[in-house]
C-alpha cells in the first residue's frame, strides 16, 4: 500500500489520466539537469494527451501540441489504468506492459520517465529504515571486508541475518555440486530445461540458449546494434529442472521467493548491476565465473543519492564505476566494500545493503534467492 494514491479515486479514465501525469510528476529527479520534451499520447483520449518537459522539475503541457518533441510515446488507456494500480511492483521488462506501448525518437527519455512512475510500499520503505538505523548503530560503514564463513551452521546464517551482516559462506560440496559447472554440461544435464522467456511465443531451452552463447562468445556482435540482445537470461526464473543441483541451501524452498538464474554472456568492464538496494535479504550462489560486488551500508543513503521512485528495489543516481563528484559530491566520502566470490561460494547480503556487481568473467553464472521474510 502507499497512501498517497488510493486507488479508489483514480478508476475513471480521466483521474488516471491526472494521477499518471502526477506520478510523473512528483516522482522526477533531474540531478544531471537533462533537458527534453516527451509527447504522450492516449490513442482512447487524445485531448488528454501531453507533453511532459524536462526542467529542475518535469513540467506537464497541454499548449503548442503540434510542436516536435524528442521523444514520442504512445500509450493505450488499459496500460494507464494498470500501471496506476500497480506501481509499487511494476516491472517494465513485463511484455504485457511494455509490448502495448510505442516508442519513437529518443528513448532515454522515456526510460528516465518509467523510472518517476513507480512508488514504493510502506512495507518496502520500513526496512530501508530499519537497516539504516541498524548500520548506523553497528558501525558497518567502517567494515573493511566482508567475513567468511565455512561450513556454517543454519542458526549462524540466522544470527548473521538478524544482525544484517553481509557474509560469505564456503565449504559447500560436496552436495549439491557447486564446482567445476561448465555451459557444457548445463546444456548436457538440462537440455530441455526452458531458461529464457523473450516473448509470449519466443522460449529458450538450456540447448538452444547454450548454442546461441557459445556461437556469440566465439564471434560476438556489435552492441551497439539497436534491438540486439545479447545471450543473458538476466534474471529469468529459475527452471524446476534446475532445482535440484541449485535449489536453496539451509533453509527450505519455501523460505525464499522463486530464485533466479543469471546465466550468460556478460561484459566485464561495467557492472552487469549498477548500484542499487534490495528490501529482502539476497543469497547468491556464483557457478561459472567469478563476481565482484561492491556494498554500501544503508546508512550512507545520504551519501550516493538513492532515486526517490522506485518500487521493488532502489537504485542511485551516482555510479561508482564512472563518479561525478561536481555532481555528486556527497559521494567522496562514502566507503565501500568489496568481495569477490568464486564458483561454489554464496555470498548472503542482509537486505538493505546498497550494491553493485560486476562480473569478472564471461560467461557467467550465479543463482539468487531472496529470503521470503
Ligand atoms: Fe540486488
Amino acid at each position: 500500500m502507499n497512501v498517497a494514491y488510493p486507488s479508489s479515486e483514480f478508476e475513471s479514465d480521466l483521474a488516471a489520466i491526472e494521477g499518471f501525469a502526477d506520478l510523473l510528476r512528483t516522482g522526477f529527479e533531474n540531478p544531471e539537469s537533462i533537458r527534453g520534451t516527451v509527447r504522450i499520447t492516449i490513442p482512447e483520449h487524445p485531448d488528454q494527451s501531453f507533453i511532459a518537459r524536462y526542467g529542475e522539475e518535469l513540467f506537464i503541457e497541454r499548449h503548442d501540441m503540434d510542436r516536435e518533441t524528442d521523444t514520442q510515446v504512445v500509450i493505450p488507456i488499459a496500460t494507464i489504468h494498470r500501471i496506476f494500480n500497480e506501481f509499487e511492483f511494476l516491472d517494465w521488462r513485463d511484455p504485457a506492459i511494455i509490448g502495448t506501448i510505442t516508442f519513437t525518437g529518443n528513448l532515454a527519455y522515456a526510460n528516465h520517465l518509467a523510472k518517476s512512475c513507480i512508488r514504493l510500499s510502506n512495507w518496502t520503505m520500513a526496512r530501508f529504515r530499519k537497516a539504516g538505523r541498524l548500520h548506523a548503530a553497528k558501525g558497518y560503514r567502517n567494515l573493511t571486508e566482508v567475513e567468511y564463513l565455512n561450513q556454517p551452521t543454519q542458526r549462524q546464517i540466522l544470527e548473521v541475518m538478524e544482525e544484517s551482516r553481509p557474509v560469505v559462506i564456503t565449504g559447500l560440496e560436496p552436495t549439491p555440486p557447486c564446482r567445476d559447472w561448465t555451459i557444457d554440461k548445463l546444456s548436457e544435464r538440462y537440455s530441455d530445461a526452458v531458461v529464457r522467456v523473450r516473448s509470449a511465443t519466443h522460449r529458450q531451452t538450456m540447448a538452444e540458449f547454450v548454442k546461441e552463447l557459445k556461437d556469440f562468445e566465439a564471434n560476438p556482435y556489435d552492441d551497439m546494434i539497436e534491438g540486439f540482445v545479447k545471450p543473458y537470461t538476466e534474471g529469468a526464473n529459475l527452471p524446476e529442472e534446475m532445482w535440484a543441483d541449485f535449489g536453496p541451501l539451509f533453509f527450505d524452498r519455501e523460505d525464499f521467493i522463486p530464485p533466479q538464474l543469471w546465466l550468460g554472456s556478460v561484459p566485464t568492464h561495467i557492472p552487469t548491476s549498477s548500484l542499487h538496494r534490495d528490501p529482502l535479504t539476497g543469497f547468491l550462489l556464483q557457478v561459472i565465473g567469478r563476481k565482484r560486488l561492491d556494498l554500501y551500508s544503508a546508512d550512507q543513503e545520504n551519501l550516493i543519492y538513492p532515486m526517490k521512485s522506485y518500487n521493488n528495489y532502489q537504485p542511485c543516481w551516482f555510479k561508482p564505476e564512472a563518479p561525478d563528484f561536481n555532481i555528486y559530491p556527497k559521494a567522496r566520502e562514502a566507503k565501500g566494500l568489496s568481495v569477490t566470490l568464486n564458483p561454489g561460494e554464496l555470498l548472503v547480503q542482509p537486505a538493505g545493503w546498497f550494491h553493485q556487481v560486476y562480473a569478472l568473467d564471461s560467461p557467467n553464472m550465479s543463482v539468487s534467492y531472496f529470503w521470503r521474510y
